[in-house]
């Protein structure tokens, strides 16, 4: 018996296939998350070594609710607290992990979340366990999202509004008018900063920081670990109480071994590096997003690129295409997105010939 074969065959016959693939590591990467290229750079990788080094036990053993929690955690969580201006964090497995955290355990009987219709698999997968209500509203569509809660039949306990930074797909930012909706409603605001924190803001913090948001508390900004901050892992900032319920509600980090230490301590590098040098690291995402304006016509407000081709096959020949010249970008075909995209990230370490190669190419 050949468990799977007919549904794998209709996966097949419509090109959406998915295979995790080794790609040659010298092709020039315009394709991942590590927004800032820090994740090639050594001299990073060496001072968490040598801080980890000096660590007792390496890993992390056991549930940060038993004895997994360590002062790696801990000064993390109060680094990240002091420059979002959140009352409290905590730190968890994986972006997937704290979606998967949050939603679940907020969302009580007699709660209604919202939820933006282009929010990451891993919160929509969260909303089949949630024993409130879920309502989606259109992509980035307030006016949507605001007739939907006035509209609700009955007064619900609580309101959460559940939105993302920036748009892993299509690099767009959520309009500032979430917040003044969600403080008209009394709501909370739940925003997944895994593409905005260390990309936008006066001091690339992230959404909060760009529109000057002062944190409130009905606000949770949830980051993760894996893109601009070069490790793997996740963190959520909230108030005491939220975070509070969240050790005491949210399975995902009450029943899962505490996050690895090392991604902890690397990220904490990086963070610091990232702060140290915003500067410069700000400049760069302007001049790189003022070639993606000169060549494609495009406004970047982040370093994520969609360019819209619309065909499942068209986008992995293109793909095939840019790798015979050294260039690997994204091919990101249905039904991760509507209609299929390259989907190209204008890295900051990517010289600046080679990015002009690249969209000189995809002009055409
Ligand atoms: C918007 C968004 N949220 C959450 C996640 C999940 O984060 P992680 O990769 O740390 O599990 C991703 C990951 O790709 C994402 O794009």
């Amino acid at each position: 018996m050949n468990y799977y074969e007919k549904e794998l065959n209709i996966i097949e016959k419509s090109n959406r296939l998915r295979k995790r693939k080794l790609f040659d590591n010298k092709l020039i990467d315009l394709a991942s998350n590590d927004y800032l290229g820090l994740s090639t750079k050594k001299s990073l990788l060496k001072k968490t070594y040598k801080k980890l080094k000096k660590e007792k036990s390496f890993s992390p053993k056991a549930s940060m609710l038993v004895n997994g929690y360590s002062t790696i955690h801990q000064k993390f969580e109060k680094k990240l607290c002091k420059l979002n201006k959140f009352e409290a964090g905590i730190v968890v497995g994986s972006g997937f992990l704290a979606n998967i955290a949050m939603i679940e355990s907020l969302i009580r009987k007699k709660d209604v979340l919202f939820i933006d219709e282009q929010y990451h698999a891993s919160g929509m997968l969260a909303t089949k366990l949630v024993q409130g209500e879920v309502i989606v509203f259109k992509h980035n569509d307030t006016e949507d999202l605001e007739n939907k809660i006035s509209s609700l039949s009955y007064t619900p306990n609580r309101i959460i509004i559940a939105i993302e930074g920036i748009y892993s797909m299509g690099g767009d930012i959520a309009p500032k008018e979430f917040n003044d909706i969600a403080t008209k409603y009394n709501a909370i605001l739940l925003v997944d900063e895994a593409h905005s924190s260390g990309v936008i803001g006066e001091n690339l913090l992230g959404w909060f920081d760009y529109f000057d948001i002062k944190p409130q508390p009905n606000h949770i900004k949830m980051g993760t670990l894996g893109k601009a901050y070069a490790s793997y892992g996740a963190y959520i900032l909230a108030s005491h109480n939220i975070i509070s319920f969240l050790e005491n509600r949210a399975k995902s980090i009450i029943y899962s071994t505490a996050p690895s230490l090392f991604d902890i301590a690397l990220a904490y590098t990086n963070l610091k590096y990232l702060q140290k040098n915003k500067n410069k690291i700000k400049k760069r995402i302007a001049y790189n997003q003022s070639i993606v304006k000169k060549y494609l016509n495009i406004d970047a407000k982040s370093l994520i690129i969609p360019i819209e081709i619309g065909d499942n096959k068209k986008v992995i020949q293109i793909q095939d295409e840019l790798i015979k010249k050294g260039y690997l970008v994204g091919a990101i075909r249905q039904p991760t997105v509507v209609k299929a995209i390259i989907r190209m990230i204008i890295k900051l370490d990517i010289k600046e010939k080679d990015l002009k190669e690249v969209v000189r190419y995809l002009k055409n």
